[in-house]
């Protein structure tokens, strides 16, 4: 039986006792904050469980994508070295809420495992919390099991819990003995590989609160949950679930990738028998489908949270990678084998496959980078070690090694063994400590709201609170419940924080007071408003709850907006784009997305145009609401991540340019979001760039602010225009007087011509009344004399002919005579009174014998 056939026969046993078979939700939670991963294939029906949210079934099934590296649930350090763990695996699950209990439950698991699958009976063990009598009895009577087959276990086995807090309640395991020997019970829960557990049926009854305490659920409901994989190890007759065919073409692939052979079903309960290579493979065909799967439901590789998870799964798959001498990147490769297996299951990998190849692509080379620059560190550290003739390296040094080069210990312990040194374990682990500290402060100061979260999981007979805020942003409503600073009201306009965009603010008015709402957040289907103020009295009165509507419509124009950049960045750039990430305010829109280069200007600037005349064009919305998930991906409605896909899902549309999952508010129309304006494009993590930008008001503000700069930059301008001015005329006196200095040389220098003094030379002035005002300068110092000056001017002759008033008087020398003569000679003419004449000539080349001829006119 291959497992798809299995994942089919779970879903149809249970369609035949009438659930409604439902998708699995994404890996990546969509609004709980107390998980970085879907750990159970209840996580998505948590709130029916608290009786916040409600199914229009009471009994559903699925297949469930679950990842466990972290959290409560955490099985990393088994994969590979065992056969039956994983941090990617489905969960085949079955469930009731407030539906029917422990004898269907029970009675249904053993049929479909011992009529449908026919597992040997004998080999089959039950377990029930120790004090759960009435689950045991229905094994007895609904069954036939061996009743020595049923086992009681404490809290530790037998009692289920999602996390720190949350639904929890007793449990009924069973358990597959894979032994020779029939009798197991000495291995049963007891760790062994030769005897596990396949099926935890968890009977729902109570909520475990942050401070420990249960408390009763208005409702009982089932929750079950199959080890896809471990199934189809016992049914296909495998020792290890990496030898069902669930495993067998990753492991192929990898195989054939490193050239290493994988020994096929080894013992299962001697791991001395599973060779490093074998370990390797096994990492690795695990963590690719943790990778595949993670990053297309939207998570990515990075710092922080989920995405720091990912980048340590793929840096251990790499090293493990290492081991088997696949150095370069390797892993990219693998997505394909993922795809081709489970893209029939869970068909977003497919549309995912190129990202998601790209994505850990990219984060394997800047690994294989960081891995050599760790290597460096490392030599630097051994060699500085050695001069000090030391031989341990320190916890510090580990630890950074650890923690900025992802050096796990065991391979800088291998590394320092191989060097002769030894490595400081314990203050490595005390600095592990001090991080897992920090660590777990972080995830509580992010459940900030954990009290809320408390509050509205114990004030389970709230009713679901009715949004009203897609029509209207004022409505009457009454006060039903008030505490730490949050409101509870029967409906409301105030939207909540969700799918990226921000929650309402506005005002309770309470009797004409009006009481500040700064923020709205939703936990399942109940409505929290967080006000400042006294609303003591209100509790059980009518208030008007009113948005600001100024706000709501900045929202609404960008979050609309992310819709038109969404569709326009996919036309222009590929359909590789997908959304990453997003949040809508009143100021901006923020979207993050799948991409691998910058997004050039020229591209910016048109899918801005396209964007605004897309905007121009009236476009109407349509909300279809509450619309079949079927039918939603029909219309072709673009999946945006971090979005709750239930089976019945909210789509946003504008014409037929965009259509995506949403429940957020939007304007009814395309032109009421004015224009859009893109204001940054950067890179936030290897493949995924931002995209900020305004609308509406926002570019409203946006210009004015840009014409505040002009008006700045202008009177800058003019300011540093007068400036220039101003200098100008100093290096121009300046020059001047330079070379008025220079008329001092030709002074000292008189020619004597027929008992005439004579001054003339070539000199440099920059136009004719530079050249006149040297000629003033001559005449001054010369005191008896005639003077000329010839200078180059623009490529022009320009000349200047002075004469001392001795000589006018007594010898009738006329300034104006010479300069017409001289001026003759460089083909030009002039003019002037007798001290003084100026004239331009063409022929610069003639001003050489221009000069020598002045001689001759005396
Ligand atoms: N929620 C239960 C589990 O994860 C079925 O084991």
């Amino acid at each position: 039986m291959t497992s798809t056939e299995i994942r089919n026969q779970f879903l149809d046993f249970f369609k035949s006792k009438e659930h409604r078979i439902v998708p699995s939700a994404p890996v990546v939670p969509y609004d709980d904050p107390t998980l970085l991963f879907t750990n159970a294939g209840m996580n998505q029906f948590k709130d029916v469980f608290l009786g916040t949210g409600s199914r229009e079934y009471n009994r559903a099934a699925d297949t469930q994508k679950c990842i466990r590296v972290s959290g409560k649930h955490n099985d990393l350090e088994e994969v590979g070295h065992d056969t039956y763990h994983h941090t990617f695996f489905e969960m085949l699950g079955n469930w009731s809420f407030g539906d029917y209990y422990k004898q269907e439950a029970i009675k249904w698991a053993w049929e479909l495992l011992t009529e449908v699958w026919k597992l040997p009976k004998e080999r089959l063990w039950a377990t029930v919390y120790k004090t759960d009598d009435e689950a045991l009895n229905f094994w007895k009577s609904e069954t036939d099991i061996n009743p020595d087959h049923i086992l009681k276990f404490g809290e530790k086995d037998n009692f289920w819990e999602m996390g720190d807090t949350g639904p929890c309640g007793p449990c009924s395991e069973i358990h597959i003995n894979l032994n020779d020997d029939l009798n197991a019970a000495h291995l049963v829960n007891a760790g062994s590989p030769l005897c596990i557990e396949i099926w935890n049926l968890v009977f729902i009854q109570y909520n475990r609160d942050s401070s420990g305490t249960l408390h009763e659920l208005p409702a009982k409901h089932v929750d079950t949950g199959m080890g896809f994989e471990r199934v189809c190890a016992v049914l296909q007759k495998k020792n290890s679930n990496y030898d069902s065919d669930v495993f067998t073409p990753l492991i192929n692939a990898i195989a054939k990738l490193s050239g290493v052979k994988y020994d096929e079903n080894l013992p299962a309960d001697d791991k001395s028998t599973v060779g490093q290579s074998n370990i390797s493979m096994r990492v690795i065909a695990d963590h690719i489908r943790t990778l595949t799967f993670a990053i297309a439901d939207g998570a990515t590789p990075g710092n922080e949270g989920r995405g720091y998870v990912l980048r340590r799964l793929l840096r251990r798959a790499a090293r493990y990678g290492r081991k088997i001498d696949l150095k370069e990147p390797f892993l990219y490769k693998l997505v394909q084998v993922v795809v081709d297996n489970f893209s029939h299951v869970f068909p977003e990998i497919l549309s995912n496959k190129s990202n998601i190849e790209k994505i850990i692509k990219a984060e394997e080379e800047s690994f294989n980078s960081t891995l050599d620059r760790g290597i460096e560190l490392f030599d630097a550290l051994t060699n500085k070690l050695r001069v000090k003739n030391e031989k341990i390296i320190s916890g510090d040094d580990v630890f950074k090694l650890y923690d900025t080069y992802g050096f796990p210990i065991d391979l800088t312990a291998v590394m320092a063994r191989e060097q002769g040194f030894s490595i400081d374990e314990i203050r490595f682990n005390e600095l592990m400590e001090d991080q897992k500290e920090r660590a777990r402060k972080s995830t509580k100061d992010k459940m900030g709201s954990a009290n809320l979260i408390q509050f509205l999981s114990n004030s389970s007979n709230l009713p679901d609170s009715e949004f009203v805020g897609y029509e209207t942003l004022e409505t009457e409503a009454t006060v039903l419940r008030l505490s730490d600073g949050f409101v509870v009201l029967d409906k409301t306009p105030f939207y909540a924080e969700s799918g990226g965009q921000v929650g309402d603010s506005g005002v309770v008015d309470f009797n004409g007071a009006l009481i500040p709402i700064s923020d709205t957040i939703k936990i399942g289907n109940i409505i929290a408003h967080k006000y400042d103020g006294n609303l003591s009295d209100a509790l059980g009165k009518n208030v008007i709850a009113r948005v600001n509507k100024n706000r709501r419509w900045d929202i609404m124009r960008n979050h609309s907006a992310t819709h038109f950049l969404h569709r326009t960045l996919r036309d222009i750039l590929g359909p590789h784009v997908q959304q990453a990430g997003s949040l809508v305010n009143q100021d901006y829109l923020r979207f993050d997305f799948t991409h691998f280069e910058k997004v050039s200007r020229a591209e910016l600037k048109t899918i801005e145009s396209l964007i605004n005349e897309k905007l121009r064009e009236n476009i109407p919305m349509i909300h279809h609401r509450d619309t079949p998930f079927e039918e939603a991906k029909k219309m072709g409605a673009l999946m945006f991540f971090g979005d709750k896909y239930g089976d019945r899902v909210n789509v946003v549309q504008f014409g037929d340019f965009t259509a995506e999952f949403c429940g957020g508010t939007h304007v009814k129309n395309s032109s009421q979001i004015g224009l859009l304006k893109i204001v940054s494009e950067s890179s936030i993590a290897s493949g995924v760039r931002r995209i900020e930008a305004v609308t509406g008001a926002g570019v409203e503000k946006l210009i004015e602010n840009l014409e505040l700069r002009i008006e700045n930059s202008e009177s800058k301008i003019s300011e540093l225009y007068d400036e220039k001015k101003k200098i100008e005329k100093e290096v121009a006196s300046l020059q001047l007087k330079e070379k008025l200095g220079g008329i001092d040389s030709i002074i000292s220098n008189p020619l004597s011509v027929n008992g005439i003094n004579l001054f003339k030379g070539k000199v440099d002035a920059s136009n004719m009344d530079e050249l006149k005002s040297m000629g003033d300068e001559l005449r001054e110092k010369m005191n008896n004399g005639v003077g000329v000056l010839i200078s180059e001017i623009d490529g022009k002759v320009g000349i200047v002919a002075v004469v001392s008033d001795n000589l006018i008087k007594e010898k009738n020398i006329l300034a104006g005579n010479i300069v017409k003569q001289v001026a003759q000679v460089v083909g030009g003419s002039g003019g002037g009174k007798p001290h003084l004449a100026t004239a331009g000539g063409k022929d610069v080349s003639k001003i050489g014998e221009a000069l020598e001829n002045v001689d001759k006119l005396f």
